[in-house]
């Protein structure tokens, strides 16, 4: 089949966004998943409000989707995998539908690129990351029979100015994007591919969406980046710098009724800034994910990760001595190129070291065209992989139910998220170190975004279970 590809390489990036392709308003219907990290559910919200403002409305049954939006994933192969079968699911229903598209956006666009169409025939639309403010084109062109294609990558684009469309939120908890792209060169990782140069979103879009967040009823928002601690912001009116710390007191000084996270910390990049910043506002949350990958200094150094065991560990120690009772998680790689039992066993000895309160465990996956795919080979067979993987996740597990059964009799406040899934007589919520806690409603006629003190008498590895103490 002869493919017809539209580029649009030529749109400049950063600019005042217009509405290029006006539809009468809410005449046709959007569906969008999404797959992968943080990041891309926060962008989901970008497109999300590109396409309302383009006379889109949203649906949440694909069945009856005029366009369908995947936003995709492409950091281990299963990632794809998952997508293409969910592709494949697409099919059926867009055979019955004449006239509906189907678009793939994110890092799997982005990596895959014009490939992506000659693979999946079904598929209209390929949008990188960056490219989103060209949707309108593109479904347009995609509606005229055209595929249409705009994966370029740019030094500048944040969307600054889009105000995102929540999602499926709780109306509590939310996502404010900071920052885009990464520069580190983390040798397994497809991500500076994919999303391309780091950029700083201007400081004060950020402090505004927060602003608007707070005042229509949010609690807590996550500062998204994939290295949150390099954000750097230099406003050209004033030549004032904001640094990633400066940033955390900026948004926590919304109100002490706001909190304030943050993800992801690169433990090459935290400073001590940042670790005082959290001590100076109660409302910074006493949490950092800091994704260590590897205990062993070799592979550190092949991960290009920069930093050592040692180093690390003198992290953990700095961030538990500043901020006592500070959360702590991690990302962890199991088997990665040339990985021995001896460098697998400092792994699990640095999560012991670390006592990780959670962590996200993976076993190594190739990605084309990373540094490691092009120096190391992929050499620890699956079937030991996974045996390291298990050993890890069973580890983490036990970590997990120390450090919860450590909060028995500890009293936390916790900001209340919603209904508890199973009990709708019980309240969920979080404590300021990311422990999720669940409790009975009782009559204190709290509602969801209060807070309350809650004393915890029991656990399992995920949960604590408490009852109200006292309301604020
Ligand atoms: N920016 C974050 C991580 C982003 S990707 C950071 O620097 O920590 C999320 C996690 O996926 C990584 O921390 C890593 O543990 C895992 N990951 C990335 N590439 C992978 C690969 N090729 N195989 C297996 N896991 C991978
Ligand atoms: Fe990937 Fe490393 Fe960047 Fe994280 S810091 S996104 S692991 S390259
Ligand atoms: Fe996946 Fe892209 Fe995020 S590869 S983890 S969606 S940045």
């Amino acid at each position: 089949m002869d493919i017809n590809i539209k580029r649009h390489d030529e749109m400049r990036q950063g600019e005042a966004w217009q509405p290029i392709v006006q539809i009468q308003s809410g005449t046709k219907k959007f569906y969008i998943e999404s797959y992968g990290c943080q990041m891309n559910f926060s962008d989901s919200e970008i497109v999300a409000s590109i396409l309302q403002a383009n006379g889109f409305s949203a649906t949440t049954q694909f069945e009856t989707a005029d366009l369908v939006l995947l936003n995709t994933c492409s950091i281990r192969e299963k990632a794809e995998q998952t997508i293409r079968k969910r592709l494949t699911e697409f099919r059926k229903v867009k055979e019955g539908r004449k006239g509906m598209l189907i678009g793939i956006l994110g890092c799997m666009a982005e990596r895959l690129k014009a490939q992506l169409l000659e693979e999946e025939k079904l598929v209209d639309i390929v949008a990188g990351p960056d490219a989103y403010r060209s949707l309108p084109i593109l479904i347009a062109e995609a509606g005229s029979g055209q595929k249409s294609v705009n994966v370029l990558l740019s030094r500048e684009e944040t969307y600054a100015d889009i105000s995102p469309v929540r999602l499926n939120g709780n109306g509590v908890t939310a996502y404010i994007s900071i920052m885009r792209g990464c520069n580190n060169m983390c040798s397994f990782c497809v991500v500076p591919f994919t999303r391309g140069r780091e950029r700083s979103r201007p400081v004060q879009s950020i402090l505004e969406e927060a602003q608007q967040l707070f005042d229509s009823g949010f609690r807590e928002v996550t500062l998204l980046g994939q290295n949150v601690d390099s954000y750097y912001y230099t406003d050209t009116g004033t030549n004032e710098t904001v640094t990633f710390a400066k940033l955390l007191e900026l948004v926590a000084a919304i109100s002490p009724l706001l909190r304030v996270r943050f993800s992801t910390s690169h433990p090459k990049d935290i400073t001590r800034d940042v670790l005082l910043a959290m001590t100076k506002y109660k409302n910074i949350c006493r949490y950092i994910h800091l994704p260590v990958q590897s205990g062993n200094n070799r592979i550190l150094q092949l991960m290009n990760r920069t930093y050592t065991r040692e180093w690390y560990k003198a992290k953990v120690d700095e961030i538990k001595k500043i901020i006592p009772g500070c959360g702590i998680s991690s990302d962890i790689i199991a088997g990665f190129c040339s990985e021995t039992e001896e460098d697998h066993k400092e792994t699990m000895d640095i999560m012991a070291y670390s006592k990780y309160d959670l962590s996200y465990m993976y076993f190594y996956s190739e990605r084309p065209g990373t540094l490691a795919a092009k120096r190391y080979t992929d050499d620890v067979p699956e079937d030991i992989k996974k045996r390291r993987l298990a050993e890890i996740v069973a580890l983490q597990n036990k970590l997990s139910l120390q450090s919860n059964q450590e909060d028995i009799g500890k009293i936390f406040e916790v900001l209340i998220e919603g209904d508890s899934k199973k009990k709708k007589d019980e309240w969920m919520g979080r404590s300021t170190h990311n422990k999720v806690l669940v409790f009975p409603k009782e009559n204190f006629g709290l509602q969801k975004g209060d807070y309350a003190f809650v004393k915890v008498w029991s656990c399992t590895k995920a949960t604590l279970m408490g009852r109200i103490e006292n309301i604020k």
